[in-house]
């Protein structure tokens, strides 16, 4: 199977969770791009979708998903997103596709968060993907300075913009051993938006597609 096949499986062994759950949390990337073509399929059983990016919010419209603000609805039952990286501690890196802060949103506005994976996207330890920060434009240089200091090798995603109109610098070489402190150490730098490390919020079912199936953790 292709990893995108895989990816496709694992969006759809999603559903299971989404059963009875009237607004649902969908996330951004090429793995949730699936789980939206199989949400299609529940529309009529499901209010609407708390969005967590301009790409998801057009695709979710473009297949007829209500889009709901999340400042009009209390804590969402599911949240349904791809990521980077995941350890088995559930801890993540995200980011990849830029859309980190409004995904970090949603997600801790949310009660459980399943995050789909294909098997690639299981690691022993985070910090081999490059770690995404969004950065105010003004601090890029300031945060990549202070990243350097903490080892690591900031790359800025040169002319791109966040939906936040903020930008995007990733890390690379970055030793990630404690994933709660370094995310909390991250986000104290003046000019951090967010960082990509998801782990004081961590998944709650991690779902692997493998070439034997699904794996659910
Ligand atoms: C976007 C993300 C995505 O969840 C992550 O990049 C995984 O993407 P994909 O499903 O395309 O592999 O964090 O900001």
């Amino acid at each position: 199977m292709t990893q995108d096949e895989l990816k496709r499986k694992t969006a759809e062994a999603a559903l299971e969770y989404i059963k009875g759950v009237p607004i649902v949390g969908v996330g951004t990337g090429s793995t949730v791009n699936h789980f939206i073509d199989f949400l299609v399929d529940m529309r009529s059983s499901i209010d609407g979708a708390v969005s967590s990016s301009e790409t998801t919010t057009a695709r979710l419209k473009e297949v007829g998903i209500p889009v709901i603000d999340l400042n009009s609805v209390g804590e969402i039952e599911v949240y349904v997103d791809g990521a980077d990286e995941v350890n088995p501690l559930k801890q993540m890196i995200k980011g990849g596709g830029g859309a980190l802060t409004r995904e970090k949103i949603v997600a801790a506005a949310s009660k459980t968060f399943v995050c789909i994976v294909d098997a690639s996207k299981e690691v022993d330890a985070l910090g081999d993907y490059p770690l995404p920060i969004e950065v105010i434009p003004m601090a890029r240089s300031y945060v990549a300075r202070e990243m350097v200091k903490m080892g690591g090798r900031p790359v800025w995603r040169e002319d791109y913009f966040t939906d936040n109109g903020n930008e995007i610098i990733d890390i690379h070489n970055l030793d990630i051993r404690e994933p709660i402190a370094m995310e909390k150490t991250i986000n104290n730098i003046p000019g951090v938006v967010s960082v990509g490390i998801f782990a004081e919020r961590p998944a709650d079912i991690v779902l692997i597609g493998s070439e034997n199936g699904i794996i659910s953790k």
